[in-house]
This record gives C-alpha cells, sequence and structure tokens, in this order.
C-alpha cells in the first residue's frame, strides 16, 4: 500500500498576528477554511492557558465550519481536559505548558505526570476523542506512554529543527527520532511529529517511515505572509508526497 502522510496545519499564529492588535482580523476561522480547502487533513490549534493565541470561540467556530478533524492541543490538565470534553474535537495532544516559554520547549515528562495523565486520561474517556500525548524522543517517556494506555505519541522534532539550523548534531537528533520510532512502533504505537519543521529540514522526518502525521505551524503560517497560505500548504504537501514516492 502506498505510503500517506497526514499534515496538520496548526493555525495558531494567525490569532497571534489578530492578538496583537486586538482586532478581528486576520480571522482564524478563514485560515481553517484555506487549510481544508488547501488538502490539509487536519486543523491543529493549542488552547493555553493565558490563550495568547486562540480561545474557546475560536475552537467552536472552527468545530462549527470545516469538516476536516480538528486537533485540539492542550495541557494535562482538569482545566483543558473540560474544554476537550466540551467541544469534542476528534483528536485532543496533550503538550507541556509553561506561561513564561515561548512556544511548546520540550515534550511532556509521561514519567513524573503518570498519575495526574492517568486520572485526566479517566475524565476524557468515553468521549470518543483519540488521545495522543506530545513526548521527546526517548525509550522511557514510551514505556511510561504505552502503561497509559495511550496510543498515539507526537515526537517533538524541535531539538532537530534547532539541530539543522545550527547544522550541529543533526544526525544525532535524527537518530534519537528514527530510533525512537522503530521502538514506539514495537510498543504499538502510533507515531506523529511536529514543531519546529519547515520545507528544508521536512525531509529527513519523513525518511522515518513509520511517522504517519506531520503537524506544523509556525513556518506554514510565516511563509504565507509572502506566499499566501494555500500556496505555502500546497508547496508543503507537494514536498511530503515527493519525500515519500
Ligand atoms: N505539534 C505540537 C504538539 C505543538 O505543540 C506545536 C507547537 O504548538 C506544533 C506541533 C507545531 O510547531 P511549529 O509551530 O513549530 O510548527
Amino acid at each position: 500500500m502506498k505510503r500517506y502522510v497526514r499534515l496538520g496545519i496548526n493555525i495558531d499564529h494567525v490569532a497571534t498576528l489578530r492578538n496583537a492588535r486586538g482586532e478581528n482580523y486576520p480571522e482564524v476561522i478563514e485560515a481553517a477554511r484555506i487549510v481544508e480547502k488547501s488538502g490539509a487533513d487536519l486543523v491543529t490549534v493549542h488552547v493555553r492557558e493565558d490563550r495568547r493565541h486562540v480561545n474557546e470561540k475560536d475552537l467552536g467556530d472552527i468545530l462549527n465550519v470545516i469538516n476536516i478533524p480538528v486537533n485540539l492541543e492542550i495541557g494535562a490538565n482538569l482545566e483543558m481536559v473540560k474544554i476537550a470534553v466540551e467541544y469534542k474535537p476528534k483528536h485532543v495532544c496533550f503538550v507541556p505548558e509553561k506561561r513564561q516559554e515561548i512556544t511548546t520547549e520540550g515534550g511532556l515528562d509521561v514519567i513524573n505526570n503518570f498519575d495526574k495523565l492517568k486520572k485526566i486520561l479517566k475524565f476524557l474517556s468515553n468521549h470518543n476523542i483519540n488521545v495522543a500525548i506530545f513526548i521527546d524522543p526517548d525509550k522511557d517517556q514510551l514505556i511510561a506512554t504505552q502503561k497509559l494506555g495511550v496510543k498515539t505519541i507526537e515526537f517533538h522534532t524541535g531539538s532537530y529543527a534547532n539541530a539543522f539550523t545550527k547544522r550541529n548534531n543533526v544526525e544525532l537528533e535524527l537518530k534519537k527520532i528514527t530510533e525512537s520510532t522503530t521502538f514506539a512502533t514495537k510498543l504499538g504505537l502510533n507515531c506523529h511529529a511536529g514543531h519546529g519543521l519547515t520545507y528544508d529540514n521536512v525531509g529527513a522526518i519523513l525518511s522515518i517511515n513509520d511517522i504517519v502525521e506531520l503537524n506544523i505551524g509556525h513556518f506554514i503560517i510565516a511563509n504565507s505572509i509572502f506566499n499566501g497560505l494555500e500556496n505555502s500548504i500546497l508547496k508543503m504537501r507537494n514536498i511530503i508526497s515527493e519525500a515519500i514516492k
């Protein structure tokens, strides 16, 4: 069977730009429409505790208007899980969240948050929402995730992306993701990847056969300032198709 890699487009930074002036443009919902029209598989949004980009209204509007699934990234706490239960996106991805950070700096520490996550997952069960956890490419985190009963992980590719930019330790960072993907697959986990991915650095991630989904945001939104959102997504889709041919 021909390999297919799903593409989720994170549109948080459309809201970042909107919120910078407290205006109602650019409209997040319009971005979601374009994501759908461009043939992406998912609209991804991260409702943060401080609502610095998208908020519940954006989430509700997106869910009302588009037909492709929504992937909601949230911190692992009850306040956020209640939002997931109320709005019912098709997918939820738990991410670590620190108020001061500029972006999600690393994966969620499943080992040290095991009991908390167990409770949260119990609360979320029976709501027909697929759960993923955003983790670093690390064997012990994978073992803990499997023990939690979660079937899908998204590897944080930020260290790889930074290494790629600095042309330093790229092979090492890539090896971590490659080996972790092999290990995760042995554990029966589905593997996604995201953070810091661009046209230039995505190819090596796609060389890992068991990666089945990518979530990409900041680069696509930044690129769309000059080339338009639809074109930027189509180009990424093209690069993905060529890489897995
Ligand atoms: N995946 C997850 C779980 C994330 O938290 C983020 C950032 O919000 C991304 C993917 C997208 O990262 P970027 O905006 O760097 O492409």
